[in-house]
C-alpha cells in the first residue's frame, strides 16, 4: 500500500505557530498546502486535492460534486468544529471520514459572543468609529446586568456562553430541540420552546449547528416575534438567520442591535456593513493565538491518527 499524501486546504495554516507543519514533515506522508491565501472554490479544490487520500479542511465545500471528484478521499479532517460544508450522508456512503476539533472552539467563540453583547449594550464600536472621526457624542447604553438572554442551541458552545452568563447577573433562557435536562437544572435555567424564549429575551444568542440533516433559520416570523428592542448574536453560521428579513428588522429598529460573525455568502460585503446598530466580523470567532494553533495541531493529529489506523479499524463518523 503507498502511504497517503495529504492536502492542506486551510489558507492561513501554520501562520500562527509552526507546530502544524512540523507534525505533517515529521509524519514522513507527502503533504501539499493551500498557498492561495483565501477560500477555495470548489473547481479549484478538485483540482488541488485530486491525488490526495486526506484533507485538512477549512471551510469550502466538499458537496455531492466535488466529494465525486476526489477518488481517493478517505478523511476530511476540519480544523473546527462546524460540518455544514461536508455533505456527510454521501460521505458516509462513500466510506470517507469526517472529524472534527470540538473542544478547543469552545472558549474562544464564547469569549467573541459575550465580547458582542458588550459591545452592543455600550456601543464600544459606535462610539470609536464617531471619534475617529473627532466626534465627541455621548450615547446611553444599557446594563448587562438584570437582563434576560436566551441561548438558542445548547451543545457545548452554547452551554459555555451560558454558563459564562450565569455569573454576569443575568437571567438565562435556553432553547433547544433536545436540552440536556440535568445541566439545564443544575444551572438553574429555564428552558423554553424557542417562541417564547424570543418573546422574552432581550438579547438572543444562537449556537445551533448547523446540518443539512437538521435545518433551522431564523426566519421573517421569529423575528418579528422577538422582543422590540431586543439584539441578536450570531456566531455559529449564517445559514441560521434569514439575513434580508434581519436587515429590514434592524433598520425598522424593531432589533436594537446585531453582532454577526457569519454571513450567508463569505466574504460578506452585503447591506448589513451600512447599518451603524451592527458589530460585524469576518468569521473569526475561533480566531485566537491561543485557540488556532491548537485546532491546526488537533486537526493535524486527527488526520495522521487516521492514517495510522489498520484500514479495518477506521470509523466513519
Ligand atoms: C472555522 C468554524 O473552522 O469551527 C468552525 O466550524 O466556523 C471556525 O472555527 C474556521 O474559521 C475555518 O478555518
Amino acid at each position: 500500500m503507498t502511504a497517503p499524501k495529504i492536502y492542506v486546504a486551510l489558507s492561513t495554516f501554520a501562520r500562527q505557530s509552526p507546530q502544524p507543519l512540523e507534525l505533517l514533515k515529521a509524519s514522513g506522508y507527502s503533504f501539499a498546502v493551500n498557498t492561495s491565501g483565501a477560500r477555495l472554490s470548489q473547481e479549484r479544490l478538485v483540482e488541488q486535492a485530486h491525488d490526495f487520500d486526506g484533507i485538512v479542511a477549512g471551510l469550502e465545500t466538499y458537496d455531492a460534486k466535488v466529494l465525486g471528484a476526489l477518488p481517493r478521499l478517505k478523511c476530511i479532517s476540519r480544523c473546527g468544529v462546524g460540518i455544514d460544508n461536508v455533505d456527510l450522508s454521501l460521505a458516509r456512503r462513500k466510506g470517507i471520514a469526517v472529524l472534527i476539533t470540538p473542544d478547543v472552539v469552545i472558549q474562544p467563540v464564547a469569549e467573541l459572543t459575550i465580547a458582542m453583547i458588550f459591545d452592543l449594550l455600550r456601543r464600544l464600536t459606535a462610539h470609536t468609529l464617531l471619534m475617529r472621526q473627532k466626534k465627541w457624542e455621548r450615547h446611553t447604553g444599557h446594563l448587562l446586568s438584570g437582563k434576560k438572554i436566551a441561548v438558542v442551541g445548547l451543545g457545548r458552545i452554547g452551554r459555555r456562553v451560558a454558563e459564562i452568563l450565569k455569573c454576569l447577573n443575568v437571567e438565562v433562557l435556553g432553547a433547544d430541540i433536545c436540552p440536556n435536562e440535568d445541566w439545564a437544572r443544575q444551572q438553574g435555567l429555564r428552558i423554553l420552546p424557542l417562541e417564547e424564549a424570543l418573546a422574552q429575551a432581550d438579547i438572543v444568542t444562537l449556537h445551533v449547528s448547523a446540518t443539512i440533516e437538521n435545518p433551522f433559520c431564523l426566519g421573517a416570523k421569529q423575528i418579528a416575534g422577538m422582543k422590540k428592542g431586543s439584539i441578536l448574536i450570531n456566531v455559529s453560521r449564517g445559514s441560521l438567520i434569514d439575513e434580508p428579513a434581519l436587515v429590514s428588522a434592524l433598520r425598522l429598529g424593531h432589533l436594537a442591535g446585531a453582532g454577526l460573525d457569519v454571513f450567508e455568502k463569505e466574504p460578506y460585503s452585503g447591506p448589513l456593513c451600512g447599518l451603524d446598530n451592527v458589530v460585524l466580523t469576518p468569521h473569526v470567532a475561533s480566531l485566537t493565538q491561543e485557540s488556532r494553533p491548537a485546532m491546526e495541531i488537533e486537526a493535524t493529529q486527527n488526520i495522521l491518527d487516521f492514517f495510522m489506523k489498520d484500514p479495518k479499524q477506521r470509523e466513519i463518523i
